[in-house]
């Protein structure tokens, strides 16, 4: 199984990649779903809608700056560098990588520009002006932060439920994974949509699908390669 995946990521002019939380797990990231993850002690309502913001945003500020520090203290693992080296061989043109994380953990292994569905824990955002910037302070003071410019309460640049997704990012992602000949579906639950929606599109089009999750999901059934596999092992071999 693995010398037939590998043969499929050497001949596919162009690779779309999607991770989600998984991929940083090994990181020591939680995820968000399955034994330990953040929706089983926190309340997604409470802590990642606008109006919990609205209602107390003292409270997800407090949340996010908890994540902030754990994910200060994170690296990037072996699984984050061989899709760095893998876009290195592939080029510009033949790799896209897609990501629902906004931990910047991509960014880190020197992944080059990654579409990040769900903004970025680093980037902050204005509630009043349009103002957004990054700010890699693991303590606010004073807090919560305040925008630069006009000093009104600044919220953190992730996309919560009930948001949109950024649209140029999204019409950047459909167009990869159409485009691609194979799609490597790493580290997430694909339950979470409009994201999980970039699988059936992809098959949809006739494109190859290799996921790699220790667990099963709704997608594993119809994927070309299901690796039952954490990918800080799984990536390096098969992407070796
Ligand atoms: P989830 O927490 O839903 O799923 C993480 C997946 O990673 C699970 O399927 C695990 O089996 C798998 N996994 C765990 N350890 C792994 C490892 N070492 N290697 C590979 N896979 C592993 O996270 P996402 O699918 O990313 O959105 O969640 C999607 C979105 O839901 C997030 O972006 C976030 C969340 O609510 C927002 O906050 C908007």
């Amino acid at each position: 199984m693995l010398t037939d995946a590998r043969k499929l990521i050497q001949q596919a002019s162009h690779i779309a990649v999607l991770t989600g939380a998984g991929i940083s797990a090994e990181s020591g990231i939680p995820t968000f779903r399955g034994p330990g993850g953040l929706w089983r002690n926190f309340r997604p309502e409470d802590l990642a809608t606008p109006e919990a913001f609205a209602r107390d945003p003292i409270l997800v500020w407090e949340w996010y700056q908890w994540r902030r520090g754990i994910i200060a203290h994170a690296e990037p693992h072996a699984g984050h560098f061989a899709l760095v080296a893998l876009e290195s061989r592939k080029g510009r043109t033949g790799f896209t990588l897609i990501t629902q994380n906004v931990d910047g953990l991509h960014d880190r292994a020197g992944s080059s520009a990654p579409l990040k569905l769900h903004g970025d824990i680093w980037t902050l955002r204005c509630t009043c002006c349009a103002h957004s910037w990054v700010d890699l302070r693991p303590d606010f003071n004073p807090f919560p932060p305040a925008c630069p410019e006009c000093q009104s309460l600044a919220r953190p640049g992730v996309v919560w439920f009930g948001e949109s997704l950024p649209q140029d990012t999204w019409r950047l992602a459909e167009q990869a994974v159409t485009f691609a000949e194979l799609i490597l579906v790493i580290g997430t639950s694909s339950v979470v949509f409009p994201a999980a929606g970039l699988i059936p599109l992809a098959r949809h089009v006739g494109t190859k699908v290799i996921e790699v999750n220790p667990e099963e999901t709704p997608i594993s059934d119809s994927v070309d390669f299901h690796f039952r596999a954490p990918a800080g092992e799984l990536l390096p071999l098969l992407l070796e």
